[in-house]
């Protein structure tokens, strides 16, 4: 038989994704797993975006759409950003895909072409780098520690800077950091950008959920030079407890979207049609239901910090948005631990889960190899659950 593809055997499988399957399995024997792995709100997505798809469903709303979605739905996610953030997109600059990570993905075919370089701050969600890859980029990354709360400065991003440099990639706040950029730090991020000529990719899907009465600022609402080459990926998935229903979009320049259009009728086709009526219910129906969630994540968020800061051997930057806790398990390598030598964060989770049945993703993949993700998507109870076993863990 012929040679499979290189560029798509080269794709790794998604670590979280694997620890999840790991620990169903487990599950499904009967083990009582308490899983941290998926970013995915435990919470059900709201009544009236469930009862949007119902009508759609009743009013025959089955048929395929146009490939950048229904004009609705274009129009109501150009008016939420223009409500929220002040942004001003027509509904043609709006794309929309079945997932935030499809347009990732559209964005990276749309832009790169073979050896293009896309500088990704460390520690990433850990698809990006792999859809750099897919697409015939290099991805480069530029690292950042808990010293500088995981936020990079211009200085790097500008040494990182090449003559194959096309893209710039931000993600605030950040999966799997927490971390957030503020205005004027992202406004000296941006202007390396324009410096050089790059595209920014700012992946906003958790702007929604900002803690602390903090303030969100919106990579495009820093001036027309930004926002011409800035495209911004966000979605219902994560505030709208609507993972599943798959619908993420993007606004970009009216060429860019164009592009990214164009290949999306080429691959899905467009998203599904039903998500898409129920999306533009969530868009713009009442909002409280969205901000009630947010102060349940802050909550639990609260609840897992100051556990972590009396737990000796482990410990985490307090996250100013998403739902992550990036816990350092830095003082564990070399310890055996479930009779196991931990080594980094992949011997790490692999312990936990099989000794403790406790499901948390390992860093290596996110650019972080000393660390282990865990989310708060989880209940109050879950979370005390998963820390008392990790503490009982540690005991070695
Ligand atoms: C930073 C980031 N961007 C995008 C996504 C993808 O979201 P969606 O469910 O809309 O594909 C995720 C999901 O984990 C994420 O963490």
């Amino acid at each position: 038989m012929k040679e499979l593809s290189r560029t798509a055997s080269a794709v790794k499988a998604s670590t979280t994704l694997a620890i999840a399957s790991m620990a169903k399995e487990m599950q499904m024997k009967g083990i009582d797993v308490v899983g941290f792995g998926t970013g995915e709100p435990d919470f059900a997505t709201p009544e009236n975006i469930c009862r949007a798809a119902h009508a759609a469903i009743d009013a025959g709303k089955t048929k395929y759409t146009p490939a950048a979605g229904i004009p609705a739905l274009r129009q109501a996610v150009a008016d939420r950003l223009r409500a929220d953030y002040g942004l001003d997109y027509k509904a043609s600059q709006i794309v929309v895909a079945s997932g935030a990570k499809h347009n990732v993905y559209i964005m990276m075919v749309t832009l790169l072409n073979p050896g293009d370089e896309v500088i990704i701050p460390a520690p990433y969600w850990l698809t990006y780098e792999e859809a750099v890859r897919m697409a015939g980029g290099v991805p480069v990354s530029v690292s950042a520690g808990e010293e500088s709360m995981f936020k990079i400065t211009p200085e790097q991003l500008e040494a990182a800077v090449t003559d194959r440099t096309k893209l710039f990639m931000i993600n605030n706040p950040c999966n799997p950091t927490g971390t957030l950029y503020t205005e004027s730090e992202l406004r000296a991020l941006c202007a390396v950008c324009v410096k050089h000529d790059l595209y920014i990719m700012a992946d906003e899907i958790y702007s929604g959920l900002v803690y602390d009465g903090q303030a969100f600022t919106s990579v495009a609402s820093l001036g027309e030079d930004v926002k011409e080459r800035t495209i911004l990926i966000t979605g219902v998935s994560k505030s709208y407890a609507m993972t599943g229903w798959r619908i993420g979009y993007a606004a970009a320049n009216e060429q860019i979207a164009q592009v990214m259009s164009n290949y999306i009728s080429h691959s899905t086709g467009a998203p599904s049609t039903i998500s898409q009526f129920a999306a533009v219910e969530a868009l713009t129906g009442p909002q409280d239901t969205i901000y009630a969630m947010r102060d349940v994540f802050e909550e639990r968020r609260n609840y897992f910090v100051d556990r972590v800061s009396r737990i000796d051997g482990v410990s985490c930057v307090k996250p100013e948005g998403a739902f992550y806790i990036m816990m350092s398990v830095r003082e564990q390598i070399g310890r055996t631990l479930g009779g196991r030598v931990i080594r980094s964060g992949d011997d790490f989770a692999l312990s936990l889960l099989e000794q403790e049945h406790v499901a948390v993703v390992p860093c290596a993949g996110f650019g972080a190899p000393d660390y282990v993700r865990w989310t708060y998507a989880a209940s109050l109870d879950e979370i005390r659950e998963g820390l008392d076993r990790l503490e009982r863990f540690l005991k070695g």
